[in-house]
């Protein structure tokens, strides 16, 4: 068995599909849910699948490797940030090498780093004329974005697009991509 650790702050429809994608899993199981919101979206969907929840602050966070000891008992292969926008801790890094994922709503190099989430990035993608965006999944390192890629798909953009409607787009292929890939990922790693 391969246990899984998801990160999710927002509205967690990304973490709540791959809940859903591994719940009847006999190869991979979501041990633990970390937050820093006690309104995040997927808070719900854990309780009902009796999923543990670890709730983050700031100071847990970066002022001692603590969460780090924490995260290590569950003997994580992968873990995973669906809509978590705080930078990962050193500490975290080095406990867990090549083993944290991120997933980012467009094509990266394009439109990442500091404050570019949610609709900016949309709008971005938009105000800038582009034709086409997408989503990148990507290894997690020190900078914002900047980890090895690890899957690329794209969509169209068309004239006729706004932020929220590109959104949608995008979060269409998150749903369809991340749970794969992170499958793909575990079982390449035997
Ligand atoms: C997604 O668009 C993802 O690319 C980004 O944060 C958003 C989270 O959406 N990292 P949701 O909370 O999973 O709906």
């Amino acid at each position: 068995m391969k246990n899984l650790i998801l990160f999710a702050s927002g509205t967690g429809t990304n973490a709540s599909e791959i809940i859903r994608r591994f719940r009847d899993s006999s190869a991979i199981k979501v041990k633990l849910i970390v937050s820093n919101n006690r309104k995040a979206g997927v808070l719900e969907v854990a309780q009902k699948q009796n999923i543990p929840l670890l709730l983050i602050n700031r100071p847990l966070l970066y002022e001692s490797p603590e969460v780090s000891h924490i995260l290590e008992s569950f003997e994580p292969a992968l873990i995973v940030l669906a809509g978590f926008l705080w930078k990962i801790p050193q500490h975290m890094l080095e406990a867990f090498p090549g083993k944290i994922v991120n997933i980012h709503p467009a094509l990266l190099p394009k439109y990442g780093g500091k404050g570019m989430y949610g609709a900016r990035v949309h709008e971005a993608v938009i105000g800038n004329g582009d034709r086409e965006s997408g989503i990148t999944i990507h290894k997690v390192n020190e900078n914002y974005d900047e980890g090895q890629i690890i899957l690329q798909q794209r969509c169209q953009v068309s004239p006729e697009d706004t932020a929220e409607s590109l959104a949608q787009k995008v979060h269409q292929l998150e749903h369809k991509w991340y749970a794969h890939t992170i499958e793909k990922l575990l079982a390449d790693e035997k």
